[in-house]
């Protein structure tokens, strides 16, 4: 698998899938999820009613991943995955682990080979972007996955920086 980082927008990655930072809800919000629903259009929304109305009636669980179409983005699916909000006091690295292989779980049985993912957690969930970095890079790299193109995605220097140093040091 080879593992890119990006610097940029993930709704203009043209890979099968692009992997959102959802809430449990799936009914849409800020940041990467409102990037997604707003280039993707209307659909995207309607696949996620449809996955509560069917089988998430509590909402997705955090951790987990599910997968709808795409609508107008180059990608051929979303995968939906909600990362833990970061607590100071609660380690909940296993959950932010578990978004990334959840992710990669999905992308598998759709037959993706190339998945976008964005820094999950790291915005509206607060979780320091280096510690997310770790997690990532470490989680992807031990992931049992078809996926041979993955691409990190990240939307400031800032954070392509501290993935850039991170893939580095993990790599040795
Ligand atoms: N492309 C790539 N990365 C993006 C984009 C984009 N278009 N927009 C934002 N980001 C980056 C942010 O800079 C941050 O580094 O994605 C990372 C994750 O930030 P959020 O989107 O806020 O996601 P998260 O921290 O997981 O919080 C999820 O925020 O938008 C709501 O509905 C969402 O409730 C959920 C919560």
């Amino acid at each position: 698998m080879r593992i890119t980082l990006v610097q940029g927008d993930i709704t203009v990655q043209h890979v099968d899938a692009v992997v959102n930072a959802a809430n449990s809800s799936l009914l849409g919000g800020g940041g990467v999820d409102g990037a997604i629903h707003r280039r993707g259009g209307p659909v995207i929304l309607a696949a996620c009613r449809e996955l509560r109305a069917s089988h998430y009636g509590e909402g997705l669980p955090t951790g987990q991943a599910v997968a709808t179409v795409a609508g107008e983005l180059p990608a051929r699916w979303v995968i939906h995955t909600v990362g833990p909000v970061f607590s100071a006091t609660e380690n909940r690295s296993h959950l932010l682990a578990s978004c990334y292989r959840e992710s990669l779980r999905v992308a598998d049985e759709l037959g993706a080979t190339s998945v976008a993912f964005p820094a999950i957690s790291t915005g509206v969930y607060r979780w320091p972007v280096d510690d997310a970095a770790r997690i990532a890079i470490g989680t992807v790299r031990a992931a049992p996955t078809r996926v041979t193109d993955l691409r990190l995605v990240l939307f400031t220097a800032d954070a392509y920086d501290v993935f850039e140093r991170t893939l580095e040091t993990e790599g040795a």
